[in-house]
């Protein structure tokens, strides 16, 4: 535990010329370090998951300069009514949506329940599991968006044929994942050692941690998306140095390195030595991670369809 916390420490610093919100949930995330070995499992996660997934859409915000999506949003018929967002984590899309969206109402649904934070009216938050049977009539909502949550759904197949069903005619489906194998191509041997135990334990449990590059061709073989779907793949440096970047890609990559390393080292820290996450792999991850020439590159896939007319 004591590496985990001095590896997080050395992640951090780097968010230190970025703006201060980041700062404030970095600062948070710190101070919960300690706190970490003390806590179950179940309110560790709950804990830190908040000023974590709000650093990481602060991030993805300025990549995207502000907008909710890649997808033409604005050649919508009509403004959107109803917006569904599928595991929202701490919500910051789905507020951002709301906020940004007056007119819509908001549905944001998660397994874990919602944190204590203001909302705007028109957000709801339901706790459900995405993989069951949902409270939703086919065909409405305007927008459905989920993001970074299908690579962790077992047999996210099944799952999204399920929630295509829940888009309006014309309207988007938007879905936005990584692929973690990624970084078995682009990290030092002893950096792909974590992630060969990360994708054999996701794929021991019917997860797809590549799924982010089979984003596309899913979302056109969905009932109902006869047209071409798109894509937008980022590459994201994890490494430190950025200096043959843009400003968007630079705090992408910045927010990215920092809730990645951080969800790593409380992955291992979690396994206890299950599915062969030693304290070994631990120390040689950590210091490959931390080496100021790590460049491992993170493919993160935007991906967007329109339901057809019906
Ligand atoms: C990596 S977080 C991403 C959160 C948010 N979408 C974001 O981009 O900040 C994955 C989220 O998916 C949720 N999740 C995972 N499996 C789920 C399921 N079966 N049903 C509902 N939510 C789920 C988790 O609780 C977590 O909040």
């Amino acid at each position: 535990m004591a590496a985990v916390q001095e590896h997080i420490h050395y992640a951090l610093p780097s968010v230190a010329d970025s703006p201060s919100e980041i700062e404030r949930c970095a600062a948070f995330l710190r101070s919960s370090q300690a706190l970490f070995s003390l806590l179950s499992t179940r309110l560790t996660r709950l804990l830190t998951r908040i000023p974590r997934l709000d650093m990481m859409h602060i991030a993805i915000r300025g990549y995207m300069h502000g907008r909710l999506s890649f997808a033409p949003l604005e050649e919508m018929d009509a403004p959107p009514q109803r917006i569904l967002e599928l595991g929202c984590g701490s919500g910051a899309w789905a507020i951002q949506a709301a906020e940004e969206l007056p007119a819509a109402h908001v549905v944001a649904v998660d397994l874990s329940p919602f944190p204590d934070r203001p909302v705007p009216s028109n957000f709801e938050f339901i706790q459900l599991d995405i993989t069951k049977e949902l409270p939703f009539n086919p065909h409405s909502f305007d927008i459905v968006h989920s993001r970074f949550v299908f690579g962790h759904v077992a047999k996210p197949r099944e799952t999204l044929a399920r929630i295509a069903s829940l888009v309006a005619p014309r309207g988007f489906l938007l879905l936005e994942d990584f692929d973690s194998e990624s970084l078995l191509w682009t990290s030092p041997p002893a950096a792909a050692r974590f992630t060969e135990l990360y994708v054999a334990m996701y794929r021991e449990h019917d997860q797809e941690p590549d799924i982010g590059r089979n984003l596309k061709q899913i979302m056109e073989n969905l009932d109902g998306f006869g047209s071409p779907a798109h894509e937008h793949k980022a590459a994201v440096p994890l490494g430190v140095q950025l200096d043959d970047y843009n400003d968007a890609m630079r705090a992408f990559a910045r927010g990215m390195r920092n809730t990645d390393i951080h969800a790593a080292g409380l992955l291992i820290a979690r396994q206890g030595g299950n599915y062969g996450f030693t304290d070994d792999v631990l120390e040689a991850y950590l210091s490959a991670v931390n080496t100021a020439d790590y460049a491992a590159i993170f493919d993160v896939y935007f991906c967007w369809a329109r339901r057809t007319a019906l």
